[in-house]
């Protein structure tokens, strides 16, 4: 018998990781680095997570891990930035407020923020058997449509999902558009990007071309990489969760049975979620930590408490109000931006 579990166990131990863990809030600014580098204020609001070297411009030279002081991931070598555009409410009386972010269960204590993933296979494939190559110094990417509208326009992309969260373990079912009736716990944006390298470019002009995704079904589902992006990376996840308690009376939702959510630039359908990614693992730490057996908690990794990645902070550059009710979406309707700017 015990001979029997023993080897069960041996034939459950994983033989790559599968990492999993929170970072903090870092700021919540009208930047964007890799779409819009040098413009303060960029286009629309984000939420911003990692490294507290994130700036106006990031050069893909910077060397992240030595500029950055701190991060606000809980794995000390991960000085990356990743991050999302903001969820508003609208009100009946047509002014907006920022939803806030929450942790997901069992990172309690950690301010706002995101949970992140780096996959060698399925979530719940236990094994973690397949190789992936990490991600290299100025590697970054982008996935997603800002001005998608529609349906067909969001089917470019796989799985950029809303989850309405009857509690805060439910994963399914994912749309595409935002969640229709409020949600107890809150919506998950779920942001996976291509996993399927040119293995030539740290970046290209549309932050997506030098990334594929598989040639068919998905990363998760084993789908294999096509020809022109033949490097198998890991699946880089984002789950960010935006705490919606405080809009859900349906008395102050709109009386056409519409939803009352909206992007920070103005999508009022979720068509267009998206997300932004700039690596920055200190030397080759994170292909070490894919090639370490683990199972979301690596025990090879360095972490810190959610006290420490709190206090891991960033001035924001362009000052404005983000946490009042406001008349309109911070930069207002984009041809008006525009037009100020040139003003
Ligand atoms: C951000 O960039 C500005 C100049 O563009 C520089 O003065 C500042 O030190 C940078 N901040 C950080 C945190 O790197
Ligand atoms: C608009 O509606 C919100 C939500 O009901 C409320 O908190 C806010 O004070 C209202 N603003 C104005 C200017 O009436």
């Amino acid at each position: 018998m015990k001979w029997t579990s023993t080897v069960a166990l041996a034939l459950l131990a994983p033989a790559n990781a599968l990492l999993r863990f929170p970072c903090a809030q870092l700021v919540i600014d009208r930047l964007d680095p890799l779409v819009t580098p040098g413009m303060a204020p960029s286009p629309h609001l984000h939420q911003i997570v990692g490294g507290n070297s994130f700036n106006v411009t990031m050069a893909p030279s910077k060397d992240m891990p030595t500029e950055s002081t701190c991060t606000t991931c809980q794995v000390c070598l991960d000085f990356s930035n990743y991050w999302t555009a903001i969820l508003y409410f609208k009100a009946k009386n047509g002014t907006y407020k920022r939803v806030p972010q929450k942790q997901n269960v069992g990172f309690d204590g950690v301010q706002g923020g995101m949970t992140v993933y780096y996959m060698q296979d399925g979530l719940y494939n236990f094994q973690q058997t397949s190789k992936v190559t990490a991600f290299k110094p100025g590697f970054r990417m982008y996935i997603g449509d800002v001005n998608a509208r529609t349906k067909e326009q969001a089917e470019r992309f796989r799985q950029l999902t809303f989850t309405c969260l009857q509690d805060m373990n439910t994963r399914d079912p994912q749309t595409l558009e935002f969640p229709t009736q409020p949600c107890p716990a809150g919506i998950m944006t779920a942001v996976r990007f291509p996993t399927c390298w040119d293995g030539k470019n740290l970046d290209s002009p549309d932050h997506m071309s030098h990334m594929a995704y598989p040639e068919y079904g998905t990363f998760e589902s084993g789908g294999p990489c096509p020809a022109s992006h033949p490097v198998r990376m890991p699946q880089l996840f984002y789950e960010v969760i935006w705490e919606t308690k405080q809009f859900n009376n349906k008395a102050d939702w709109p009386s056409d049975g519409t939803q009352p959510f909206v992007w920070s630039f103005g999508d009022g359908t979720g068509y267009a979620n998206h997300g932004d990614y700039v690596f920055g693992w200190k030397d080759d730490s994170l292909q070490r930590a894919m090639d370490s057996p683990c199972y979301q908690n690596c025990p090879t990794l360095q972490t810190q408490n959610a006290a420490a990645m709190n206090a891991c902070k960033k001035d924001r550059v362009v000052r404005e109000e983000v946490d009042a009710w406001v008349n309109e979406l911070p930069g207002g309707h984009m041809p008006e931006y525009i037009k100020k700017r040139w003003d």
